[in-house]
């Protein structure tokens, strides 16, 4: 209930207050990329708050949900120690400027900065837990004393935590009459089907987001080097101080001062960049992204068909061998991630394929291809298997939006036979084609 009242204050202030000020001031940029109206706080890219990108459908009604796999990445957090010093970097140029010329900076005269790093913060936390209490109220026909939730997590301290605060809220949903456990940590600097930290050849996606910062950072850093007489803020020093909304404002649970220096156009631009960034680091535009998400790939298979996982890239072989560490037979399996590994695990699976890579310098303005519908906070997958008569199918969510599947034959409702589903996960099956040796060699 506080959730719901802490996050409807949040998304009113965002509607009522800045998002309207800033709409007023620059109201021919307030088109929308999608058929949706503007929102200011889904133009975050990664650092969006968790949404339903579509609300979910149940199975058709000869059907019923069987099994759930959810993976899902930790809430939100505070700026990484990295972006958090440039952070700290472009304040302290900001903040070096005489004087202000314009109103909406007025406030640096008594500010400080003040987040922490890393960690989850206490809003990300309410976000696991809500997903805790989300997946208990939808799957509750799958548990029973003897069926309670598998919950793996990454070895990170925030994706831990959202792994004990999903356990927190399914259990608070149940009454506390079904307490799911953390079981497994996988070490982020081991064999770990939960982390992109096992392919060093990988590259980034650095040369994308620094040639589209050239083309959008520019003419921003010249407004605020007028609006704050010798600041000499840089483009790079733009794209952290666009941060700085999203941060603050799920730090602080409420819209950071910050989000009133730029336009929603300049959102926009900033969410372009973690489309870039995602879409040429992990994803489809990096040779070697897609592999990194086949160790959970097989790890699903396994889960879905009731067969050991036959996996020889990131899989522990030991944990996943054993049914204490990897059981078979459960209904509902919880795993703990983060964003780039997801993406890896849908480019991997064949979602939200592009016709086109993302241009640099050129946004698509109908692209699907959205940081914030794929990995917003607290993001997840979630792969039903259903059944419908006696024949056993797949669906797969991505933040409620019913996936396509066209890839093994899919019509309207979604589904795909098991066996098609499997069949179409080639890629993982065969260990990548030859591309997780290319991490290495
Ligand atoms: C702001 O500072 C600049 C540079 O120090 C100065 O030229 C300008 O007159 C000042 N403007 C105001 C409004 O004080
Ligand atoms: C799953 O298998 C393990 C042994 O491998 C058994 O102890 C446990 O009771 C089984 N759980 C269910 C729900 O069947
Ligand atoms: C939820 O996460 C917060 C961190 O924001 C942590 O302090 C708290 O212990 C977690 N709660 C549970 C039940 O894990
Ligand atoms: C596999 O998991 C076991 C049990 O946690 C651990 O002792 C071992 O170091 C892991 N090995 C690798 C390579 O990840
Ligand atoms: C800003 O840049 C100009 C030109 O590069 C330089 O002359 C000036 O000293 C710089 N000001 C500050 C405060 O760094
Ligand atoms: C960890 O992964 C590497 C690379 O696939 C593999 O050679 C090794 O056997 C794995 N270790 C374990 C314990 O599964």
């Amino acid at each position: 209930m506080a959730f719901f009242l802490l996050l409807s204050a949040l998304f009113a202030l965002f509607t009522y207050g800045s998002v309207l000020a800033i709409s007023d001031r620059f109201s021919d940029a307030s088109r929308s990329i999608t058929s949706k109206p503007f929102k200011l706080q889904e133009s975050w890219a990664q650092y969006s708050p968790y949404f339903p990108v579509e609300e979910y459908s149940d199975p058709p009604k000869r059907c019923r949900v069987i099994q759930a796999n959810i993976i899902q990445r930790h809430g939100a957090r505070y700026p990484t120690s990295g972006a958090s010093a440039m952070i700290v970097t472009a304040l302290s140029k900001l903040m070096s400027a005489t004087n202000y010329t314009d109103p909406s900076l007025q406030f640096l005269k008594s500010y400080t900065y003040s987040l922490g790093t890393d960690d989850l913060v206490p809003f990300g936390a309410r976000e696991s837990q809500q997903a805790g209490k989300l997946h208990f109220s939808r799957y509750s026909s799958l548990v029973n004393h003897r069926q309670l939730p598998f919950v793996r997590a990454s070895g990170s301290e925030r994706v831990i935590l959202s792994a004990t605060n999903w356990t927190a809220g399914f259990s608070i949903a149940s009454s506390h009459v079904y307490n799911p456990k953390l079981s497994v940590i996988l070490s982020e600097d081991l064999n770990d089907t939960l982390d992109d930290s096992m392919c060093p050849n990988a590259g980034s996606s650095s040369s994308q987001t620094s040639e589209w910062l050239l083309t959008y950072g520019p003419p921003i850093a010249d407004r605020l080097n007028k609006q704050a007489p010798g600041a000499n803020v840089t483009s790079t020093d733009v794209y952290s101080l666009l941060s700085l909304c999203p941060f603050e404002s799920v730090s602080f649970d409420t819209p950071s001062p910050f989000c009133n220096l730029f336009s929603n156009a300049e959102f926009r631009q900033f969410e372009y960049s973690g489309d870039l960034d995602k879409y040429y680091n992990t994803g489809y535009g990096q040779p070697l992204g897609p592999v990194q998400g086949v160790g959970y790939i097989n790890e699903l298979l396994a889960r879905l068909t009731g067969k050991p996982v036959r996996d020889n890239t990131q899989t522990n072989r030991t944990l996943d061998a054993s049914p204490i560490t990897f059981p078979l037979n459960r209904t509902i399996y919880a795993d703990f991630s983060h964003d780039n590994q997801m993406i890896a695990i849908y480019t991997a699976m064949g979602l939200f394929r592009q016709a086109a890579a993302p241009d640099p310098t050129l946004p698509n303005p109908r692209r699907n291809w959205l940081a914030s519908h794929l990995v917003p906070f607290s993001a997840r997958m979630v792969t039903e298997k259903v059944l419908c008569g006696r024949k056993e199918y797949v669906r797969v969510f991505v933040n409620d939006a019913l996936q396509p599947l066209e890839f093994c034959g899919a019509g309207k409702d979604g589904l795909c036979e098991l066996g098609a589903f499997v069949k179409s996960q080639a890629y993982a099956r065969n260990n990548g084609n030859g591309d997780f040796n290319k991490c290495f060699d």
